[in-house]
C-alpha cells in the first residue's frame, strides 16, 4: 500500500462508521487516501473525521468552489490507483451498473480508470433482491472487484448476510488485487504449513513451534503471482489466505496423503510446513490414565519431501530447514538427500528469525551449492522473494 493513491467512496450506510477504521489503517499502511462521501453518508459520520483521519479534505459536493484550476471529479479520477468503495450501497451500485452520474463519487467512479473495488453492506433481504445480485453482476462483468459481504447480526436486527467485512480484511484483498502479477500464471503450486499434531489418544498430542506464518505468507504470494495454489496446512489459527484453496490436515501422515494426490498436476512443491519426524507408535483408543512415569514410544514418519524428491518429473521442489547451528552446511545436505531446486534455510535461534515471529532471515541454498542470503525482512518479503525464484527456476 505504501506510496498508493487510494480514493474511498463512503455512502450511505450505517457501516460507514467502519470506514473511518479503513481510512485510518491505509494511511497507517503508507497510502495516500482521499475520501469522497454521497451527501446521505455524512449524515451517518461527519465529513470532519474522514478529513482528520485522511489528512485530505473529504469530497462531497459536485459544484463546491473548485481548490485549483483542475476539474475537481476528473482530478481525483487520474490520481487514483484505486477507487475502494466501501459501504456501497443498493442504490450506490445501481448508480454504477447503468452510468448515473447524479453526484460527486458516481461521477468520478465513470471518470476514472483506476481498479475499482466495491463492497456491499445492507440488509441481507435487500443483499439478496435479483436487482441488486444483477447490478453486482453487471459490474464484475466489467472487471470491478466485487467483495462479498460477511455473514452475521445486521444493524436492521435480522441476521443474514450483508455486513461489511472486518476494515482488515478489506485492505488485504485491494492490496492482493493491486499486487497481482503474471509471474506464474498458469502454474499449479502445492505449499504445506504449519506443524503437524501426532495424536498420541483422544485428547493429546505432540506437536512444535511453527505458526504457520511463512507458509501462509508464501501460498498468498504464490496466488498473487497468478498460481493455482493449494495449501496443505496443519491446524493454526490463521484465515485462508486470498486465491488460496485449503485442505486441513492433522498428522504428518494425512499431509503426506493431501500432497500425494494433487502431486501430479502440480508444477511446484514448497514445503514450509514444520513435519514431525516421529509418530506414536500406537495411538490409545481411550485417554491414557495419569501414571507416576510414561514412556511413549515413537516411530519414523515418512520424509514427504525426500519422496518427492524421489519420483519428481517436470516439478520444482523447494524445502525449509528450520536449524540452530551449522544452517548453510546442513542446508547444503538437504538440498542433495532431498533431490530440491532450492532450499530456504534459516537459523531458529535468532530472535527474530524462524517460530511465531512475523520476519525471518533466510538462505537460498541451490544445488551446485550456490547461495543467496537474503537480510532480516518481513515473511510477506521473503515470500515474495521466494515465489520470484520459484519463477526463475
Ligand atoms: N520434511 C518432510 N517430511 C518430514 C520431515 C521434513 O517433508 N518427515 C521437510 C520439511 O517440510 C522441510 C524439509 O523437509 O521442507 C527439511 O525439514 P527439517 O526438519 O529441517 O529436516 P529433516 O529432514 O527433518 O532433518 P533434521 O530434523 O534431522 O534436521
Amino acid at each position: 500500500m505504501k506510496g498508493k493513491h487510494i480514493v474511498v467512496g463512503v455512502t450511505a450506510g450505517i457501516a460507514a462508521y467502519k470506514a473511518v477504521e479503513l481510512v485510518s489503517r491505509l494511511y497507517k499502511a503508507g497510502a495516500e487516501v482521499k475520501v469522497v462521501m454521497t451527501r446521505n453518508a455524512t449524515k451517518f459520520v461527519s465529513p470532519l473525521v474522514f478529513g482528520e483521519i485522511s489528512k485530505h479534505k473529504v469530497a462531497v459536493e459536485m459544484f463546491e468552489n473548485v481548490q485549483d484550476w483542475n476539474v475537481e471529479h476528473i482530478a481525483y479520477a487520474t490520481w487514483a490507483d484505486a477507487y475502494v468503495i466501501a459501504p456501497a450501497t443498493a442504490n450506490m451500485i445501481a448508480k454504477m451498473a447503468y452510468g448515473i452520474a447524479d453526484d460527486m463519487l458516481s461521477t468520478q467512479l465513470l471518470a476514472t480508470t483506476a481498479p475499482v473495488f466495491v463492497c456491499p453492506a445492507m440488509n441481507s433481504n435487500m443483499y439478496a433482491h435479483p436487482t441488486v445480485q444483477e447490478n453486482l453482476s453487471i459490474l464484475r462483468g466489467r472487471g470491478v472487484h466485487v467483495l462479498e459481504p460477511d455473514s452475521g447480526l445486521l444493524a436492521c436486527g435480522v441476521e443474514g448476510k450483508g455486513r461489511l467485512p472486518d476494515p482488515q480484511k478489506i485492505m488485504d484483498w485491494v492490496d492482493f488485487h493491486l499486487g497481482k502479477t503474471e509471474l506464474l500464471q498458469g502454474k499449479t503450486v502445492i505449499v504445506s504449513a504449519g506443524g503437524t499434531q501426532e495424536a498420541i489418544d483422544p485428547v493429546r498430542y505432540i506437536t512444535n513451534r511453527s505458526s504457520g506464518k511463512m507458509g501462509y505468507a508464501v501460498a498468498l504470494k504464490a496466488a498473487q503471482a497468478g498460481a493455482k495454489t493449494i495449501l496443505v496446512s496443519a491446524p493454526t489459527d490463521l484465515a485462508v489466505p486470498i486465491g488460496v484453496e485449503r485442505i486441513i490436515v492433522c498428522s504428518a501422515t494425512e499431509m503426506k496423503e493431501a500432497i500425494d494426490s494433487h502431486y501430479d498436476s502440480a508444477d511446484a512443491v514448497i514445503m514450509a510446513a514444520a513435519v514431525a519426524d516421529y509418530r506414536v507408535a500406537e495411538v490409545a483408543n481411550n485417554k491414557i490414565k495419569k501414571q507416576e512415569t510414561m514412556i511413549l514410544e515413537l516411530v519414523k514418519n515418512p520424509d514427504i519431501l525426500a519422496s518427492l524428491g524421489e519420483r519428481k518429473q517436470q516439478q520444482k521442489l523447494i524445502g525449509f530447514a528450520a536449524e540452530t547451528q551449522d544452517v548453510i552446511a546442513y542446508g547444503k545436505e538437504k538440498v542433495r538427500k532431498k533431490n530440491l531446486d532450492m532450499l530456504v534455510a534459516n537459523d531458529v535461534s535468532k530472535s527474530n528469525a524462524g517460530f511465531d515471529v512475523d520476519t525471518n532471515e533466510v538462505t537460498f541454498i541451490y544445488p551446485g551449492d550456490q547461495i543467496v542470503s537474503l537480510p532480516n525482512m518481513s515473511k510477506l518479503d521473503v515470500a515474495e522473494r521466494i515465489i520470484q525464484a520459484l519463477a526463475d527456476l
